[in-house]
């Protein structure tokens, strides 16, 4: 073998082994040939959480936690906030490239003529309870929507696979709007195709009794934009779900249940709630340097701060700070903005956040525009699981795509009893006595 190795001395041994590396990571089966005697299984890694194991290969995002860079299929996600809209993304991202004029015109065709739900999913969305959390019924929803396409579950048919693409970008919009509506109380809004994406989303959500819902163009754009920074983020919690559990050949609608089931908590999708719930704690300005205290003295998280992969600032954070000053233009301030600010302000040049690369997060300015646009903050994870749906899909495309995939099984470190032998009742509550 040439220099790209990797030579392992097993001192319990002292056997040698010399191990390829390719792209700075050595397969774990290739440990597998380290043992200690023919019965032994060989020697297998120990990674809770992932922290340092890849576990797939992908053309899809790009992050580069130190610099403060995200691309998606090599694009930077600045210039595709900019300059894209949420559907040409999702193409992006779900076939590689950009799409033509004719493939976007189709594409969003297609999308927009697959947004309707069978009115049995509306009585079965009615059934929820009245107060049922709009990302709990989207969860359920979408996974009951593979009881509705049976044919779904051929997804090695790649007709067939777009076929349910369409549906799950285009229904997403529609079972999220009236999760909102179910828990508002209010009366379906069925979709207008002649809205745009997010447009369209905004109508099924307030529209009341005018027969055209017109949205605001800020705020449709600003909602676009949301879409696009929160559609890919490599192997994120949820992501990863949606790839394990589609890894059983399950129907895809079943999958993005599962993803968005991940993405339902706080330690993920919730985290935008967190740092208004935070930013009422904190209650006024001056409160703010002792909140900053508390927090260096490890009684509480400056929420919105930090991230496991940026150690710089996050770019969709960047890109979110910018869009909050437009969509305030139209709604008002959000009084809670120049806490956030002046929180920002002092984090960055307190040696505590400084020495520990705690930069402002996607969420820390996300959910003071939803606020201010009206969302209520039990919508979103909703909001999020919409612009995720096509990096799930892209991702989980990809894995059906990739040969050297199988069902993920991760192994475990047993270390439980020894064989031991039954007994019955009467002889357990003499062992307990
Ligand atoms: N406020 C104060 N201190 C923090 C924060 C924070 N938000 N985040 C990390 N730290 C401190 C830790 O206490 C630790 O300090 P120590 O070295 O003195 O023990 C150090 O910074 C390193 O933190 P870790 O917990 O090791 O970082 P990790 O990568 O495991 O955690 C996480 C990342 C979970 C995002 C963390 O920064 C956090 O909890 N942030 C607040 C919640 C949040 O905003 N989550 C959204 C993330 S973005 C997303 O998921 C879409």
């Amino acid at each position: 073998m040439g220099n790209e190795t990797l030579t392992i001395t097993d001192n319990r041994t002292g056997k040698t082994y010399e191990v390829p590396v390719q792209n700075g990571t050595i397969k774990a089966l290739d440990l597998r040939q380290i043992k200690i005697g023919p019965d032994d299984f060989g020697l297998m890694t120990y990674d809770p959480a992932f922290m340092n194991t890849a576990s797939c290969k992908s053309k899809i995002t790009f992050i580069d936690g130190d610099k403060g860079i995200l691309r998606y299929r090599g694009y930077p996600i600045e210039q595709l906030a900019e300059r894209s809209t949420y559907l040409e993304t999702a193409f992006l991202l779900i076939n590689g490239e950009l799409p033509t004029r004719a493939e976007l015109e189709d594409w969003t065709y297609q999308v927009n003529h697959h947004t309707i739900i069978h009115e049995n999913i509306k009585k079965f969305m009615d059934g929820f309870h009245y107060d049922a959390n709009p990302m709990g019924m989207l969860v359920g929803t979408v996974g009951a929507l593979s009881t509705f396409y049976k044919e779904a579950k051929n997804i090695h048919d790649p007709e067939n696979r777009q076929k349910q693409i369409y549906r799950l970008i285009g229904k997403m919009i529609t079972l999220a709007g009236f999760a909102y509506r179910h828990s508002r109380g209010l009366p379906f809004a069925y979709p207008d195709n002649e809205l745009s994406y997010a447009g369209n989303f905004l109508n099924m959500l307030f529209r009341m009794t005018e027969p055209k819902y017109k949205p605001h163009p800020v705020l449709e754009k600003a909602l676009d934009v949301l879409f696009i920074l929160h559609a890919d983020h490599e192997q994120n919690c949820s992501t990863n779900a949606m790839r394990s559990v589609g890894s059983s050949h399950v129907d895809p609608f079943s999958a993005v249940a599962g993803a968005a089931a991940a993405l339902y908590g706080p330690l993920h999708g919730g985290a935008n709630a967190e740092v208004l719930y935070m930013l009422d704690l904190i209650g006024t300005m001056n409160n703010i340097p002792d909140f900053i205290k508390s927090v260096k003295e490890g009684k509480g998280k400056l929420m919105g701060f930090g991230h496991r992969v940026y150690k710089n600032y996050d770019p969709r954070a960047k890109i979110i700070k910018h869009l909050a000053d437009q969509v305030f233009e139209v709604t008002g301030r959000n009084p809670k903005l120049d806490m956030a600010l002046e929180l920002e302000r002092i984090a960055l040049s307190d040696e505590y956040f400084i020495k520990r690369k705690l930069y402002p997060n996607v969420d820390f300015y996300s959910g003071l525009i939803y606020q201010a646009m009206g969302f209520p903050i039990d919508m979103f994870p909703v909001l999020f699981a919409i612009g995720r749906t096509s990096g799930w899909i892209a991702q989980w495309q990809e894995m059906l795509m990739d040969g050297e995939q199988k069902i993920a099984r991760p192994r475990q470190i047993y270390l439980g009893y020894d064989k031991r032998d039954y007994q019955t009742l009467d002889q357990r509550s003499a062992t307990a006595a």
